[in-house]
Formats: structure tokens, C-alpha cells, sequence
């Protein structure tokens, strides 16, 4: 059976986008057949951050028009055969696109593939429930600031009267040299706070924020997402060591360059 499983988050820019490709690249490239749809309707980036834009002929609404077939719309990834993209439309033109349609579609991907990967936009609004009612898993994306961590609260609040299988979240742009010095809230009081399933830890990594493209296959954040990308499959709790690197005397050197240069 497929998974299908939406990422969320309350407050936008906290890196939904970058996560739902990462984790279909990794899971894609751990042997699983991986769509990546986005729902981010009007404002949708997935096919730009996954380098397809050039490639899009059909998207998600000419489907739910009945232009083209699922199949005519989704794009394979150059890199992984097994990962594909179905495009958001880049305008909210149709008034078919609706919480039954794209439900409707999630299931006809799940078909087909073994993981159908959703791509929310920010907020609480109709776009919100059009995305996270078509899935069977919810991950809800936070930055360790408090305004992040606040609306993440509310989001599981609100996933919480969907009937989900599981619900969890991860923390994103993490900065362990910040965390040692005091000077950012860490995972365990985020944990406290929001009291659900932690997911996954993901490091700020500027190869991510400078890179036009995906994969930091070879970075600190890429060792982070196999590890998400294997806690998901395999259902493990494995957790990202944001600290090692700045711990010891070579850390303390690294935290103090780090400071100074950002
Ligand atoms: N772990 C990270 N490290 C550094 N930059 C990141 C990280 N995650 C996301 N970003 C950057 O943050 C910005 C917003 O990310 P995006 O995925 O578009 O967020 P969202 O989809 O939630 O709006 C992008 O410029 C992206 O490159
Ligand atoms: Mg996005």
C-alpha cells in the first residue's frame, strides 16, 4: 500500500518545498517509486526547485480538467528514474480544484507509486485542507523560532480532527553552534513544547539556501535527510547530531569562526 504523506507547516518559508524534494530524492533513491505533487496552487515552486520547469507541459489542473491523463502530466526527475513530479498550476484558474479532486488524484498516484509526497502551501486556509485531506501521514515543518514553533502548535492542533495514520514534525535549520552558545532554542525544548512525533532534525546549510538546485547529497544536510528519509520508511526515531560538530576543542574553534563570518 502506499504512503501518502503531506508537508506542512504553519508559517511559510520554513522549507516545506526543500524537504518534499530532499525526501523524495532520498526515498527515490532507496529503491521506492516517489511522486511529488504540489498543492501550493498559484505559488507553487517544487518544479522549480526540482529544475523541471522547462519540462512541464500539462499540470495538476489541466488533470483535474480533464485536459490530459495523470500519466501525460507527471515529470521523471533526470537524476532518479523512479521520482517523479506532478506540477502545481501557476495560477488558481480553475474552480474544479477542490479537496475531492485532488483526493481523487492522490489516490489514482497511489497506484502507481509508493510514495506520494505532498507539498502544502503555508497557512490554515482552504488550500491547507485541500492537501492534508488527501493524505494518510502529516509532517509539519518548524524553524527553531518561537513564531514558527507557535504556529506549528496550532497546525497539529488542527491535524490532530483529521483521521490520520500518524502526524509528527521536524525541525528544520537547526544550528548546533548556536544551540551550544546559548543563543538558540534547542530540539528538546521544541520537543517539550509541541509535544508530538519528532521526525526528523535538519541543519541550516548554506549549500541548501545558496544552491539553485536540489540534492546536497554530499553535505551535513544531506546525511540529515537519509537519515529523515530512513526514519519515514522504516519507522525509526534516528535523529541528526546537530552538536558533534561544534563540540571539543575543534568545535569551539568552529562555533567561534562560524559566529564571526555569519
Ligand atoms: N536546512 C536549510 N538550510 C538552509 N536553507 C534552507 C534550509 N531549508 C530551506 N532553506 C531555504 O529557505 C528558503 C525557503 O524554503 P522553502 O522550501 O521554499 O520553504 P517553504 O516551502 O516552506 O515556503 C529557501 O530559500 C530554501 O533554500
Ligand atoms: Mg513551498
Amino acid at each position: 500500500m502506499s504512503r501518502k504523506i503531506v508537508i506542512t507547516s504553519g508559517k511559510g518559508g520554513v522549507g516545506k518545498t526543500t524537504i518534499c524534494a530532499n525526501l523524495g530524492l532520498k526515498l527515490a533513491q532507496m529503491g521506492q517509486k516517489v511522486v511529488m505533487l504540489d498543492v501550493d496552487i498559484g505559488l507553487n515552486n517544487l518544479d522549480v526547485v526540482m529544475g523541471i520547469e522547462n519540462k512541464v507541459v500539462y499540470d495538476i489542473a489541466d488533470v483535474i480538467e480533464g485536459k490530459c491523463r495523470i500519466k501525460q502530466a507527471i515529470v521523471q526527475d533526470a537524476r532518479c528514474p523512479s521520482l517523479y513530479i506532478l506540477p502545481s498550476n501557476k495560477i488558481f484558474s480553475s474552480t474544479k480544484i477542490n479537496s475531492y479532486n485532488i483526493k481523487a488524484i492522490v489516490e489514482a498516484l497511489g497506484e502507481i507509486f509508493d510514495y506520494v509526497i505532498i507539498d502544502c502551501p503555508a497557512g490554515i486556509d482552504s488550500g491547507f485542507h485541500r492537501a492534508v485531506y488527501s493524505a494518510g501521514e502529516a509532517i509539519v515543518v518548524c524553524t527553531p523560532h518561537i513564531s514558527s514553533i507557535r504556529d506549528a502548535d496550532k497546525v497539529l492542533t488542527i491535524l490532530n480532527s483529521y483521521k490520520l495514520n500518524s502526524i509528527g514534525f521536524i525541525v528544520n535549520r537547526v544550528r548546533g553552534d548556536l544551540i551550544m552558545n546559548g543563543k538558540m532554542i534547542d530540539v528538546d525544548q521544541i520537543c517539550n513544547l509541541l509535544k508530538s512525533n519528532l521526525v526528523g532534525v535538519l541543519p541550516d546549510d548554506d549549500t541548501i539556501s545558496t544552491n539553485q538546485s536540489m540534492s546536497p547529497v554530499q553535505t551535513n544536510g544531506g546525511d540529515a535527510f537519509s537519515i529523515l528519509a530512513n526514519n519515514i520508511h522504516f519507522c525509526q526515531n534516528k535523529i541528526y547530531d546537530y552538536k558533534s560538530r561544534y563540540s571539543g576543542i575543534f568545535g569551539a574553534i568552529k562555533r567561534k569562526i562560524r559566529q564571526k563570518f555569519q
